[in-house]
């Protein structure tokens, strides 16, 4: 097999019996009990679970913000130690500067690692060309509105060029009409850029429309409980054509059920019987 085909279908990612159980003034929290998954390089992979379940934790983990309390988290074969250039994050609340411009917001990584003048510059350029941001370059975010400023967010993460992106609720609190334009936007980007995702999610609709594969956790402690695969992310997606289209309708409804279980679920009977 030729190198880049072995390395397009290799494990970016590798997660083995992750359990963390946070220390609290009541005693302990178990946040998860032996997750195990793996992400192949340039898969785009969303998680959906309860509220509470574990899923922050699991992201922060993979993002080196804590170490498991037991298992393993391996990134390229290695062992995630702490946070790194490869691994970029983008949260749900708004990290960026509002001191700066739309451009040195976007460029503010680069600056830190110290690139070039004019490589920077070229890379800025082109993320605000793939975020739909041309004409806003020298705009406060105070000026801008909410999807803009996650826009930004976005192209700040990818204009340092990590491997892997991880993605806790983008979205959530952004306006129903721009969260969709932005979804599309990202399906683009991510075409555009072939990075590996792991995307974190309350919506069903989003987490089948982004991804490659969803999986779903239990409640807490949270399990990989279901990895459900969704065809035909490369050929693009639009939410018109999702919307009718029966395939893709079907499994958003098989991912409610899954998820819907889980909701339920409080006596530990309903949970072994899901778990089958
Ligand atoms: N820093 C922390 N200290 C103590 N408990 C925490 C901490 N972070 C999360 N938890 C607890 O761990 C569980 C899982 O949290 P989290 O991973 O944020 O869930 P999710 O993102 O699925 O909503 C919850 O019960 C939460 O209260
Ligand atoms: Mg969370």
């Amino acid at each position: 097999m030729p190198d880049d085909m072995a390395k397009s279908t290799q494990n970016k990612i590798v997660v083995s019996g992750f359990r963390h159980v946070f220390e609290t003034d009541d005693g302990p929290v178990q946040a998860t009990d032996r997750v195990d998954l793996s992400i192949r390089a340039g898969e785009f992979v969303t998680l959906v679970g309860p509220s509470g379940c574990g899923k922050t934790t699991l992201l922060k983990a993979l993002a080196g913000f804590i170490r498991p309390t037991e298992g393993s988290i391996l990134c390229d074969g290695a062992t995630v130690l702490g946070p790194g250039r490869d691994r970029g994050v983008v949260f749900q609340e708004l990290a960026i500067l509002p001191w700066r411009t739309v451009r040195r917001n976007i460029g503010h990584g680069l600056e830190i690692a110290r690139v070039p003048r004019a490589a920077r510059e070229a890379t800025v350029g082109r993320l605000i060309e793939l975020t739909g941001l041309a004409g806003f370059e020298e705009r406060y975010p105070h000026e801008l509105s909410g999807g803009m400023r996650q826009r930004v967010a976005v192209a700040r993460t990818w204009a340092a060029d990590p491997d892997v992106i991880l993605m806790d609720e983008p979205f959530a609190a952004v306006d129903a009409m721009t969260r969709l334009t932005l979804q599309e936007e990202l399906v683009r980007l991510c075409g555009a850029t072939g990075k590996t995702v792991f995307f974190i999610t309350h919506s069903v609709d989003e987490a089948v429309f982004l991804a490659d594969r969803v999986l779903v956790m239990t409640r807490r402690p949270g399990r990989i409980k279901a990895a459900i695969d969704v065809p035909g992310r490369a050929a693009g997606r639009d939410w018109e054509s999702f919307k009718i289209d029966s395939a893709m309708q079907a499994i958003v409804e098989q991912v409610l059920r899954l998820v819907r279980e889980e909701r339920g679920a409080t006596a530990p009977a309903a949970s072994a019987a899901v778990t089958k």
